[in-house]
């Protein structure tokens, strides 16, 4: 079986509405944030992502952000990631560089691991030397992906809004 990251397509339109439908079903928060975008005009909402990574397009407090896709044997999309071009405040506190999820029909065999460090690779295409991650520490699943990424603990705080504390780790990506 093989799995990649893929820049988003028309090609993955049934199947990138699918995850996020798994996501819906859930209950799962839409992680990443791009999960929530309109999907009805899907040539304009890849036009908006598209966008994003060049900076416009992107709501007030937003950095530029590039979305992934991780697609297993060039067909089934299996997770999203979002890679922050840069860093503003409101990432320093929650969010950080990347942010990722994995469909839940597809979780506990090793995607989120995998989309993190090809995420990773991507971040150091575009010249980023160590990327800030966060999760909260009572998700097991993120915080394992990350330490198995190479992150080293930073900073917890507990953030307005949030019933549990936000850890934030660095990985060095050069
Ligand atoms: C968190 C999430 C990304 C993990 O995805 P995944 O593909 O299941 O993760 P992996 O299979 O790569 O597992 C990584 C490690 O975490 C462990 N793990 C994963 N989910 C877990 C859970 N719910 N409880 C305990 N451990 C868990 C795995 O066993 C593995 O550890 P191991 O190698 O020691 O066995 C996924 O549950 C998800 O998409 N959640 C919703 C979105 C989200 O929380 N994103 C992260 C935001 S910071």
């Amino acid at each position: 079986m093989s799995t990649q990251l893929e820049s988003p397509s028309l090609r993955l339109k049934d199947s990138y509405l699918s995850h996020v439908e798994e996501f819906r079903q859930r209950g799962d928060w839409p992680i990443p944030f791009v999960l929530k975008f309109p999907t009805d005009d899907f040539p304009a909402f890849l036009e908006r992502l598209q966008q994003c990574a060049l900076g416009s397009e992107i709501a007030q407090g937003y950095a530029p952000h590039e979305t992934f896709w991780l697609v297993e044997d060039g067909v089934n999309v299996v997770g999203v990631s979002n890679l922050r071009l840069e860093l503003n405040d409101n990432l320093r506190k929650d969010g950080g560089h990347i942010g990722y999820g994995i469909r839940p029909s597809a979780r506990r065999r090793g995607l989120a691991t995998l989309i993190l460090k090809e995420t990773l690779r991507k971040a150091r295409e575009r010249g980023i030397t160590r990327a800030l991650v966060t999760a909260e520490k009572g998700n097991i699943g993120s915080i394992k992906t990350i330490l198995k990424n190479g992150g080293v603990f930073d900073s917890e705080e507990l953030l307005p809004g949030y019933h549990d504390v936000m850890q934030r780790f660095w990985i060095p990506v050069s």
